[in-house]
């Protein structure tokens, strides 16, 4: 850590305890499902995958895809490319696709229009955080940590131009100060 560490928004110990309650909350939805398909998005889910996925107390499964939607910062483009489809066969299952941040919806609207095309039994959704003044399209986020404001986040996943994702909080930064 050091002077130029972003101010923290979402404390660590308040991101664990959130990420717990989604865990149990999952686990008792999932109770009688079988078993439970994450499918992270690469690369900002993968703290919040791997915390959320080993508090789970039912019987569950890891599929990684990637998609690309942004530039290498904080300038929207528009468009979702999708990177790396699922490897695993998930036809039949019950999807919960593990996003880090919804900011205008466009991305998680994308993935699970493209998910349906695996046939699965159900999908729904879960993110750490959204920014709620973003949306421009309608998109239901099932289990949801955080709504925060419209500000550049990074940790626990998220990165502004791959800097930062290993932070344990949540903290802002000014894309122009960086
Ligand atoms: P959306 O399609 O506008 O909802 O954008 C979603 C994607 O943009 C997320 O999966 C992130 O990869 C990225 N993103 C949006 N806002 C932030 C942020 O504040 N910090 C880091 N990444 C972000
Ligand atoms: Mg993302």
């Amino acid at each position: 850590m050091n002077s130029n560490a972003p101010e923290v928004l979402i404390s660590e110990d308040d991101i664990q305890a959130r990420v717990l309650e989604l865990a149990e909350q999952i686990s008792a939805d999932y109770a009688d499902a079988g078993d439970l398909v994450l499918v992270g998005v690469l690369k900002g889910s993968f703290i919040f995958l791997a915390d959320l996925s080993r508090r789970l107390s039912i019987p569950r499964t890891i599929e990684f895809i990637a998609v690309s939607s942004y530039g290498n910062g904080s300038v929207a483009s528009g468009a979702v490319r999708l990177v790396m489809d699922v490897r695993g066969n998930i036809d039949g299952k019950h999807v919960l696709i593990v996003e880090d941040i919804v900011d205008t919806g466009h991305t998680l609207k994308y993935l699970t229009g493209m998910m349906k095309s695996h046939r699965p039994a159900s999908i729904k959704t879960a993110a750490l955080v959204r920014k709620a003044e973003s949306a421009e399209v309608d998109v239901t986020v099932d289990y949801l940590g955080f709504d925060i404001g419209n500000e550049w986040v990074v940790g626990y996943g998220l990165d502004y131009a791959e800097q930062n994702r290993t932070l344990p909080y949540i903290g802002i930064i000014k894309p122009s100060d960086s």
